[in-house]
């Protein structure tokens, strides 16, 4: 075929819609310009597109919705009116599989949601549902842009819809990188993961000088809401960066577990780890006084593939452990209790801490693996006027209510209403290991004894008392603290060395691939909230 040559005018005119396109894109990659952006790097965080290239794989980001720009007329706003409206939302790759994404550029309107800008999101929000991969939000916000009044109310509104919408069918995730205040909140809080970085994000619902006028406290904004508060004392967030890099890297590294939908598996990765590998030192791990500490995540790091363990919420109710790793080379997901603080003991924090990542979990089958070393739930005026039976109850109904592969090691004590809670057999785990040393009992031999006792050792002299109370506390745990009376009733499928927990565990699930379980048809459980 004979080349169409275009006439002159044509290709001027081509020419001119070109040179526009790169122009509006330049416009919209500038942000709120030079300054703006400089400010923000002296204050050591990255802009919205510095933050994208670090997250994707390199060159895979595609950006939608670049051209938007808002449609408000009020305050002077219609002479002010940039390409991207602020926010970059698109898709692309991390480790090769899809993500969608948006980040709020803080020069552009300080990162403000308009109604524009919300649709961005929202449509992002819709194609990661219908394609069935995770969305990834980078926030860095003053919240809702206040010259658009109700019509930004109405986007957040939208947005957290299709967050609610989206829980449990693709994974959601939260990088707070700059502030994040007021009803802005909800949309992290509905997601699955939180991130923030240390020194440069804060989230409150009312910020510090709100709080001085109607309660009097003088507060600072880290302190009221800076990382290392939402990741230690409210749990709002689960995982803590040095900076907005380190973030980005551990979002690759916590999505390199998950499946993308809810009807995937995770991606399964490759170990040299042998699947017969012992550990001798797991035999002597558990001190022979059972009042003694020991670390639980030495039994965890022991038994993972290579070692590895991506804990999440590390630093929130540390009583109770949880995180990813992967056996076999498959995703795991790990609850422990920890004897090593509090005993290891349950109360309302790590009930909720534990109930949330167990629902995560077997929303997106990753199977369960339980270490189990459990006092009970802790005493206390402040744990039952805070609610410990209703906040108890939701990690009970989280195990009893999950239908991915479950699997339960009990290292030690598993005593009263929380060896029930705490993936056991009758709550359809589907293996049920115990050490030698393992306890499962009602209560401790103390307070047993002091119970069933009590006539009996109040009608001993005073001067004999102590010695009949020692003797039944030896004969009541000689009885019940072992883990053989739960193995003769098969509550416990096996007690096992601890040297051979990994191969007994990658055993267990193997057999449990093809696991099919459900739950009763409804339209959603009633879960204590
Ligand atoms: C429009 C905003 C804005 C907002 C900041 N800016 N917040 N523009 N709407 N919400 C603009 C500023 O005018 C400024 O523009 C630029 O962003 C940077 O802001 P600075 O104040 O200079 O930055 P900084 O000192 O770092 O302070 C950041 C800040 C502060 C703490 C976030 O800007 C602030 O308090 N903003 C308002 C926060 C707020 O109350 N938002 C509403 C929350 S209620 P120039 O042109 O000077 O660069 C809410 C409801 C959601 O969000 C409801 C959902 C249900």
């Amino acid at each position: 075929m004979p080349e169409k040559k275009s006439s002159p005018a044509t290709a001027n005119s081509q020419r001119g819609r070109i040179a526009e396109l790169r122009r509006r894109s330049e416009e919209a990659e500038a942000g709120g310009g030079p300054e703006r952006r400089e400010r923000e790097h002296k204050a050591g965080k990255l802009t919205a597109r510095e933050r994208i290239d670090l997250l994707l794989d390199e060159g895979s980001f595609e950006e939608l919705d670049k051209f938007v720009r808002h449609h408000c007329t009020d305050f002077g706003m219609e002479s002010q009116r940039p390409a991207g409206d602020g926010f970059v939302t698109g898709f692309g790759r991390i480790d090769g599989r899809l993500v969608y994404v948006f980040a709020q550029d803080f020069t552009v309107f300080g990162g403000s949601l308009s109604e524009s800008n919300a649709q961005k999101i929202c449509k992002i929000m819709d194609l990661a549902m219908r394609n069935g991969a995770p969305v990834i939000g980078l926030n860095d916000s003053g919240g809702a842009r206040i010259q658009e009044g109700v019509m930004s109310l109405a986007g957040y509104a939208e947005i957290f819809l299709r967050n609610t919408l989206a829980s449990g069918v693709i994974p959601q995730i939260s990088a707070i990188m700059g502030p994040c205040a007021g009803g802005a909140v909800y949309s992290p809080a509905i997601t699955d993961f939180i991130f923030m970085t240390r020194e440069t994000s804060y989230m409150f619902v009312t910020g510090p000088d709100v709080i001085k006028t109607v309660t009097h406290e003088e507060v600072t904004k880290q302190e009221l809401g800076g990382a290392m508060t939402h990741n230690e004392k409210s749990g709002v967030a689960h995982f803590i960066s040095r900076d907005d890099a380190d973030g980005c890297a551990m979002v690759r590294e916590l999505l390199g577990f998950l499946p993308s939908n809810n009807l995937e598996d995770p991606p399964r990765r490759h170990t040299n780890d042998p699947v017969t590998r012992r550990d001798a030192s797991l035999n002597l791990l558990v001190p022979a006084d059972p009042l003694k500490p020991y670390d639980i995540k030495d039994a965890i790091h022991s038994v993972v593939d290579d070692g590895y363990f991506f804990e999440v919420h590390e630093h929130f109710a540390k009583n109770l452990v949880v995180g990813f790793a992967r056996m076999d080379g498959r995703s795991v997901g790990i609850v422990a209790n920890q004897p090593a603080f509090l005993a290891g003991v349950l109360d309302i924090n790590a009930s909720v801490k534990g109930a949330r990542f167990v629902r995560f979990c077997d929303a997106f089958n990753i199977p369960l693996i339980t270490f189990e070393d459990v006092p009970g739930f802790l005493p206390g005026t402040q744990q039952e006027f805070g609610g410990i039976i209703r906040h108890g109850a939701k990690l009970l109904y989280a195990f009893a209510e999950a239908t991915v592969p479950k699997i339960t090691v009990i290292t030690r004590k598993a005593y009263g209403g929380a060896y029930c809670v705490m993936a056991s057999k009758h709550i359809r785990t589907d293996a049920n290991f115990a050490w030698p040393m393992a306890e499962i009992a009602v209560m401790g031999p103390e307070g047993a004894v002091n119970i069933v006792y009590k006539r009996e050792l109040d009608k001993a002299p005073e001067a004999e008392r102590e010695k009949l109370r020692q003797e039944k506390i030896t004969e009541f745990r000689e009885r019940f603290a072992n883990p053989f009376i739960a193995a003769e009733r098969g509550y416990i499928d096996a007690v096992i060395e601890p040297a051979e927990t990994r191969t007994r565990i990658i055993t267990a699930l193997r057999s449990l691939e093809n696991k099919r379980d459900t739950n009763p048809k409804k339209k959603h459980g009633n879960i204590p909230l």
